[in-house]
């Protein structure tokens, strides 16, 4: 396996940053959603959500810049509709993982709160604010179930390519290939 992609398949770099922040998406979204539910790990949910969230926020970046830099596999399927609504679900994804940590730090600015990152107060950028906290938790929780929705679809679409049109599209994004 290559490291840079190609036009027919996924390398290394694009896999394992589609894996890795696959894991740490889905590790936030739970440690987010039960930090209430789990006693005496209340702490350590609360602490690794913001270092997991802050570090998507810091790696899409880097993800977006070699997506940019790199070829992008064509789509296995010549379906124009099928891959209008993939490549606009990529652009979510992406926008997602931008705007859902913003939308977290926010959160806790207009709380009053700092967020800890690896141990390390982030400083912050906006004030206490009363009215808007409301606003941005709401956002958070919209933006996190868009996620989740969009995720399943992901998943169901990888999983009908494999196993139902038996095409290459989940094995070119698998790390043994
Ligand atoms: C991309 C990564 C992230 C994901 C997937 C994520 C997901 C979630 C989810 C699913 C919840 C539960 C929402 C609900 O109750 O319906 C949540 C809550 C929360 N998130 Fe995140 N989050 C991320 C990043 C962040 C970041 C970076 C911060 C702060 C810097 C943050 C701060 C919070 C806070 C404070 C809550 C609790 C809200 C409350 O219940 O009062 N999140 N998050
Ligand atoms: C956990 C199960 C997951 C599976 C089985 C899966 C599978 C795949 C497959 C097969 C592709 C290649 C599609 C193609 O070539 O047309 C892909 C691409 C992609 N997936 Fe996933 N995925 C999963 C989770 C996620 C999650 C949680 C995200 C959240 C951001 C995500 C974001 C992306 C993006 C943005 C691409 C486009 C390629 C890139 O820019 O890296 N995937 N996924």
């Amino acid at each position: 396996m290559g490291l840079t992609n190609t036009t027919s398949t996924y390398g290394f770099i694009s896999k394992f940053f589609h894996w890795i922040m696959a894991l740490m998406l889905i590790a936030a979204w739970i440690m987010g959603l039960f930090h209430d539910d789990v006693g005496s790990l209340k702490r350590t949910f609360i602490i690794a959500h913001y270092t997991l969230g802050i570090s998507v926020f810091l790696l899409v970046g880097f993800r977006l810049a070699w997506r940019l830099l790199n070829p992008t596999p064509t789509h296995v399927l010549k379906n124009k509709m099928l891959n209008i609504i993939s490549n606009t679900t990529f652009a979510f994804f992406y926008s997602l993982m931008f705007l859902i940590p913003a939308s977290g730090y926010m959160m806790m600015n207009f709380r009053g709160r700092n967020p800890v990152f690896f141990g390390y107060e982030i400083p912050a950028l906006f004030q206490k604010n009363q009215s808007l906290k409301g606003l941005a938790t709401d956002t958070h929780e919209l933006l996190t179930t868009l996620l989740l929705v969009l995720v399943i679809l992901h998943v169901a679409a990888a999983l009908f390519h494999h196993f139902i049109r038996k095409d290459p599209t989940l094995k070119r994004m698998l790390l043994s290939k």
